[in-house]
């Protein structure tokens, strides 16, 4: 149930979710559509993403939200559906590699995906939201890009960068209406954390929630102007800990890594 205000804040929007044919950006979308605003779904899937917006009542803009190209093509269609981008939900990602050994694609892929889409999509809107005076982006990135994923290091790494764009828009456009969020959960229950699963990463069940609780801590955020968004409370925590004592930190985690791969 959407509250009055992020439904005053939303209602008629037009919003642009990426990579929402499944998964947490389905959720969002969906979270968007209840509040009243009118939402682009995009998915590279583009079965996935004409389903999810029928079933939404969307609109479905397939594609890749990665590439050069394909970001201006998406915002170019989304203009057009909907007038005005007001809202733009960069959450398309990939899961990357696995260790050091990671290939020079897959590293290559992971930057593309998980970093470069939210720049070349903010390159696009944001000076047309600074001269209009607003606009919102919203950055789905990851706890890992907070703390780290064990196994995972183009995955760790991208979402660092991810979240060091995310405060670097927030802090250089704040006072011109800007407003960002950076979204940051630890797992959530869908297809990229099955995949995690098949990969032999350590995924502890006490921690997996549901894509609407991510969507639903985000509405929170937009209501209360909350640029840090953890759908698990307690990241802030382990962030805190790892800030304040960096070198028991790494302790702690390699402590983990020992346990889950001895
Ligand atoms: N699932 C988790 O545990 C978890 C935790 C933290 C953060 N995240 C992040 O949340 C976001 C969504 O993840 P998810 O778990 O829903 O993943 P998912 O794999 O279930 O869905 C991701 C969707 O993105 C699409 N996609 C991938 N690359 C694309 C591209 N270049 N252009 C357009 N669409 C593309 C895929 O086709 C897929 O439909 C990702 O950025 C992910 O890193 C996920």
């Amino acid at each position: 149930m959407m509250s009055q205000i992020t439904e005053r804040a939303v209602s008629n929007q037009g919003v642009v979710v990426t990579g929402a044919g499944r998964g947490i950006g389905r959720a969002i979308a969906a979270a968007f559509v209840d509040a009243g605003a009118r939402v682009v779904i995009n998915d590279l899937d583009p079965v996935a993403c004409a389903m999810a917006a029928e079933e939404l009542g969307a609109i479905a803009v397939p594609g890749d939200a990665a590439s050069a190209d394909g970001v201006a093509a998406l915002i170019d269609a989304a203009n057009s559906a909907l007038g005005d981008i007001d809202v733009f939900c960069a959450n398309a990602g990939v899961a990357g590699g696995i260790g050091l050994h990671s290939t020079e694609k897959q590293w290559a892929q992971a930057f593309n995906v998980n970093v470069m889409g939210h720049v070349r999509a903010a390159q696009l809107l944001v000076p047309g939201w600074v001269e209009r005076g607003g606009g919102r982006f919203i950055s789905v990135a990851s706890a890992a890009g907070l703390l780290t994923m064990l196994g995972s290091a183009p995955y760790a790494v991208s979402k660092h960068a991810a979240v060091a764009f995310a405060e670097w828009l927030a802090l250089t456009y704040q006072h011109l209406g800007i407003q960002v969020h950076v979204v940051c959960p630890q797992w959530v229950e869908t297809d990229m954390l099955d995949g995690a699963r098949a990969m032999g990463v350590p995924v502890d069940p006490r921690i997996v929630i549901t894509t609407d609780d991510v969507a639903q801590t985000l509405m929170g955020a937009i209501e209360q102007g909350e640029f840090l968004v953890l759908p698990h409370p307690e990241v802030a925590g382990y962030y805190q800990a790892r800030a304040s004592n960096p070198q028991g930190w790494i302790g702690q985690m390699n402590e983990m890594q020992r346990r889950f791969t001895p």
